[in-house]
């Protein structure tokens, strides 16, 4: 018999046996760990369901919602796993579609996750499919010039202790990475910024720039509609802060076809993400 159901805290016991099958990468061996993942500025409780079989939990999905000037908005499916001994049963794509669902119910008009390159199938079988794809750039945070205009005033989020709107929110940025770096900053005790910038009183950008140590600054940067003109402007105060962070490289992710926007206000090295940008139109 398979449940699936809400997520709690009480679950990152068995979550962690999961965890460790299927995060390898990442290193869990602590229930506090788990605990850890599933709280904070950048998680949505409604967003977590697991699914157990015989009082067991054996694997979850985690998904949110943000703004999206062209679709309106968007369900993002940020993590799926399922413990390995249950894996090739069918549970993998109940969860997804159970995920779905729910964000369905919320009124997104397109769905987002990343996978692996080996997922890929599991994806496909499930009519989701790849759509461009991601590269990672860097530069040295003194290339990157400063944009001085009296236009676009800085605001400097502080005391943040739940996730700005605004940052719930992509537009040439990618789903999701904005949300996730300014966590990584708010929950993550990582060193960093948040910003939102104005035009008189409308929000024409936002920004994170974070310490992701080895002397190397992440920062996502992202525009409203009406801020298109200022990209540079946003781009600009946003990455130079991995100087303020004592940072010799500065990176971001990008969707490739963003790659010209950046190549406009500086040279930058580009690799591309071996992880695929996928979509499933609602
Ligand atoms: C990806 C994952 C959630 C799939 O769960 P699952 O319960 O095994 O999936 P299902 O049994 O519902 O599989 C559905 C179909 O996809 C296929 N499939 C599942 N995992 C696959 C994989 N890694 N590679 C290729 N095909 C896969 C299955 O064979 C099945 O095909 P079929 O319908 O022709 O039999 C699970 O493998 C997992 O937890 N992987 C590790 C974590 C991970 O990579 N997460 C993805 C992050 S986006």
């Amino acid at each position: 018999m398979l449940t699936i159901r809400q997520g709690g805290m009480r679950d990152c016991k068995d979550l962690l046996d999961v965890y460790m099958s299927t995060h390898w990468t990442e290193k869990y061996t602590t229930v506090e760990q788990v605990k850890a993942a599933h709280r904070g500025i950048g998680f949505q409780k409604w967003g977590w369901l697991v699914v157990e079989v015989k009082d067991r939990v054996v694997g979850e999905v985690l998904f949110r919602v943000e703004k999206n000037p062209v679709a309106g908005r968007i369900g993002i499916i940020t993590d799926i796993g399922v413990d390995v001994r249950y894996q090739k049963k069918g549970i993998g794509t109940k969860l997804v579609a159970a995920a779905e669902s729910a964000l369905k119910a919320k009124k997104v008009g397109r769905l987002v996750a990343t996978s692996p390159p080996d997922t890929y199938n599991f994806w496909m079988k499930l009519n989701w499919f790849a759509r461009g794809s991601l590269m990672d750039i860097d530069t040295s945070p003194s290339k990157i010039p400063i944009k001085k205009t009296t236009k676009i005033s800085t605001m400097r989020l502080e005391d943040v202790t739940k996730l700005p709107k605004s940052m719930l929110f992509s537009n040439i940025a990618y789903p999701g990475l904005l949300a996730e770096t300014a966590s990584a900053v708010v929950d993550g005790g990582r060193r960093g910024e948040l910003f939102e910038f104005y035009s008189k009183d409308a929000l024409v950008g936002v920004g994170v720039c974070a310490d992701y140590g080895n002397r190397t600054a992440m920062f996502v940067a992202d525009i409203t509609v009406s801020g298109a003109p200022y990209f540079d402007v946003v781009v600009s105060r946003t990455a130079r802060v991995a100087i303020q962070l004592k940072a010799q490289t500065v990176t971001s992710r990008i969707p490739s076809d963003k790659v010209q926007s950046y190549g406009r206000l500086t040279r930058w090295s580009s690799q591309l993400v071996r992880s695929i940008p996928l979509t499933k139109l609602v």
